[in-house]
């Protein structure tokens, strides 16, 4: 059942190439243009949608945070992202021209259904993301995109994530041609990206595991870790975090790398480790101002381990580790940087002689409020 892998984790770290592969699969014609034959929310509600506010949970919020970013840009619609259970209990503005976005692997988180049922009370159109066929969010929505990541049974979320992501980018593109695609010139050109995505990742997988496993392995001792990232790698890094928190019990925390000088930095002191989720150098302004956050950290003695695009060579000089993925149009970099921080947390979890598919304390799916 597990692939021959020692936990289902790292079996459905390796199923991602396929779980993106999947949820992409039968939503693009033969002309590679974008259909989503589900979408059960008619075309002039969805022209009509004025603002998306995403409701999701832990990992679930995260690839929000990166829709977020991606929706924004291309169709020009402002996009809230936030924890079901703060949504439902504060008296959120929604109306007949918003549209809620449920993100949910299992479909039975039940802050995230509470959350939906609350949205559809006010009016609000519901789009669910969900994995599980036929489960409560799903039938609860007014509209599902599955995420075709297959079972994931280890606790921890990996697949799920990069299938939710995919299915946030179809989406965008998606609303963006619906609503007369103003803002992306190439609609097909990102869909033809996202193609080469299953490829990248694998090519991470290939080339990256060992290393990363053999520094995971040499950090068993470590009490705090720092994860720093900007526009799409802060949500990246707030995962790694989490990945870190519930597998190794490992006091972890991501940042927006930009807010460092604002707080954060007093906390590094020598020894402390930082993962640092580079943007591309294609982004000049970004890119440079997270190498200099690499450089305030590690001249205050911190160790830095830098997950950087291939060819980066600026990142080099500053980073104790350098973990490579492959370029990648930039909105679509969490696909790819997100992969060394998960198989980071679970070769440290079993380094640690931890459960690596049942942390303790949690359950895969929270039934309840
Ligand atoms: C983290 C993790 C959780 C879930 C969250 C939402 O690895 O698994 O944070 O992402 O509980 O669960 P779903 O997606 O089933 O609604």
């Amino acid at each position: 059942v597990k692939g021959g892998y020692p936990t289902f984790m790292d079996k459905e770290i390796h199923d991602q190439p396929m779980a993106v592969a999947d949820t992409l699969r039968g939503r693009l014609d033969r002309d590679g243009r974008l259909v989503l034959d589900e979408m059960r929310i008619s075309e002039a509600v969805l022209r009509s949608v004025d603002k998306i506010v995403v409701v999701a949970c832990g990992t679930a919020a995260y690839a929000g945070h990166v829709a977020k970013y991606a929706i924004e840009h291309w169709c020009r619609i402002p996009v809230e992202v936030e924890l079901a259970h703060e949504f439902r209990y504060r008296d959120p503005v929604v109306s007949e021209k918003t549209l809620v976005v449920a993100i949910s692997q299992s479909g039975e988180t039940m802050d995230t259904i509470m959350a939906i049922r609350h949205a559809r009370e006010q009016g609000a159109k519901v789009l669910a993301i969900v994995n599980t066929f036929g489960s409560t969010i799903a039938r609860e929505s007014d509209a599902v995109l599955y995420t075709h990541a297959g079972p994931e049974v280890a606790v921890a979320s990996t697949k799920a994530f990069l299938a939710q992501v995919t299915a946030c980018y179809l989406l965008g593109l998606y609303l963006s041609e619906l609503r007369g695609n103003k803002y992306v010139d190439e609609v097909a050109d990102y869909l033809e990206e996202l193609g080469k995505l299953p490829e990248k990742i694998q090519h991470i997988l290939d080339e990256q595991e060992e290393h990363v496993r053999e520094v995971a392995r040499s950090m068993a001792e470590a009490t705090s870790v720092l994860f720093l990232g900007r526009h799409v790698g802060y949500p990246v890094a707030m995962e790694g975090a989490l990945k870190l928190k519930e597998l190794a019990y490992i006091h972890a925390e991501g940042f927006a790398a930009g807010e460092l000088k604002h707080g954060p930095i007093a906390l590094i002191e020598p020894g402390q480790p930082v993962f640092v989720v580079v943007p591309t150098p294609r982004r000049h302004t970004l890119h440079s101002k997270v190498v200099s956050n690499i450089q305030e950290v590690r001249a205050r003695g911190a160790r830095t381990l830098v997950i950087a695009e291939e060819g980066d060579e600026d990142v080099t000089a500053h980073a104790d580790v350098v973990f490579r993925v492959p370029r990648t149009p930039t909105l679509m970099m969490p696909l790819v940087t997100v992969v060394p921080l998960q198989i980071f947390a679970s070769e440290l979890a079993a380094a640690k002689g931890l459960d690596v598919d049942q942390p303790r304390n949690l359950a895969k799916s929270v039934t309840v409020e």
